[in-house]
């Protein structure tokens, strides 16, 4: 389906999303509409390379191994992207990939837990997007990091155009 929206393009735009995000080492991560995982695995990546650049040193806080939850209102989606991520050597044994089913419009998680929040083509499908919204700030403590990715077809069918809004929670910019 997002190779058939973005004619590919959505591979470049995930990396940009997660590179602008730029995970860092012990990084808790939600991603919202994960589906089988794209983002997730991107961001998991990342911090993992992040972690292992620290070496022997811990990151900073309680928490030093970072994590990514991927959570999607389907259970095929995270069945599909369990096999994916076995396949591809992501589920290691320290809780790296978590996969919760739900409704975006109600995350299952207590209030400032995760450091970031994404949703990438998965607002589109939201009925009540500003529930959405602010579930995403609800879960995310200050000084965290939320990215919607979505794009759109223009009307006159020529084009489309890339969003992707950012909001550091104290700011929006
Ligand atoms: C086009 S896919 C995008 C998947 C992934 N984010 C990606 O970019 O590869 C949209 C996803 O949104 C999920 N979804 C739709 N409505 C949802 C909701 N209300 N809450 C959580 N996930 C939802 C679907 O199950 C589907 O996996």
């Amino acid at each position: 389906m997002n190779d058939l929206m973005s004619a590919g393009l959505h591979r470049l735009w995930k990396d940009h999303l997660v590179r602008t995000l730029s995970p860092g080492a012990g990084q808790h991560h939600l991603d919202v509409a994960g589906g089988t995982g794209d983002v997730a695995f991107r961001v998991l990546r990342a911090i993992r390379l992040a972690e292992a650049s620290l070496g022997d040193q811990k990151p900073t806080g309680q928490r030093s191994r970072g994590s990514v939850t991927v959570f999607d209102i389907n259970a095929d989606m995270l069945a599909e992207g369990q096999r994916r991520a076995a396949a591809q050597g992501l589920e290691d044994n320290q809780g790296g990939l978590q996969w919760v089913e739900g409704n975006a419009e109600q995350l299952l998680f207590q209030e400032g837990c995760m450091d970031s929040y994404t949703i990438a083509f998965g607002i589109r499908n939201v009925t009540h997007r500003d529930a959405a919204l602010r579930e995403a700030f609800r879960v995310c403590g200050w000084g965290s990091v939320v990215e919607w990715l979505s794009c759109v077809w223009l009307r006159n069918g020529v084009g489309m155009v890339y969003i992707m809004l950012f909001a550091f929670l104290g700011g929006i910019y």
